[in-house]
């Protein structure tokens, strides 16, 4: 079984961006965590802050791997780009987001990868990314 996990704008400052809403801990440090927790299989990971890159890479791995984990962060909420990619690849897709989005701002309800995603995993903290990993399994 090989997925990635694929984090889009902002991500990257997991662990000093708004630590209230996002956690302290870092995404390299709950990477690891992950890894070791769930050896028997791949677990790729790739982060941008460019739409265009996070389009080229569901494109890259969305025929051969057997599940993507998707935080689009910002972009879930604007993207039609990145739905379309969603729409337009094989592998599955579960929608994480580390923040309950429903109980946020209006703008951060609408998402443009949900209608296309095999589910949508929010509000329970990085805890999301294992959830959307067991989804898998
Ligand atoms: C987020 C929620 C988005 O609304 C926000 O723009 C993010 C992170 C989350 O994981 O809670 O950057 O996707």
């Amino acid at each position: 079984m090989k997925l990635i996990i694929i984090n889009g704008p902002n991500l990257n400052l997991l662990g000093k961006r708004e630590p209230e809403i996002y956690g302290s801990k870092s995404f390299l440090e709950l990477f690891k965590e992950l890894q070791s927790k769930f050896s028997g299989i791949e677990i790729d990971y790739f982060q941008s802050n460019i739409e265009g890159e996070l389009i080229d890479k569901l494109h890259e791995v969305g025929f051969d791997y057997d599940g993507i984990i998707l935080n689009a962060a910002a972009y879930t909420h604007t993207s039609v780009g990145i739905g379309d990619a969603v729409k337009g690849i094989e592998t599955p897709v579960v929608e994480v987001h580390i923040s309950n989005v429903h109980a946020r701002e209006a703008f951060r309800h609408t998402s443009y990868i949900a209608p296309n995603a095999k589910g949508v995993i929010f509000g329970f903290g990085v805890k999301g990314y294992e959830l959307a990993i067991q989804s898998f399994l």
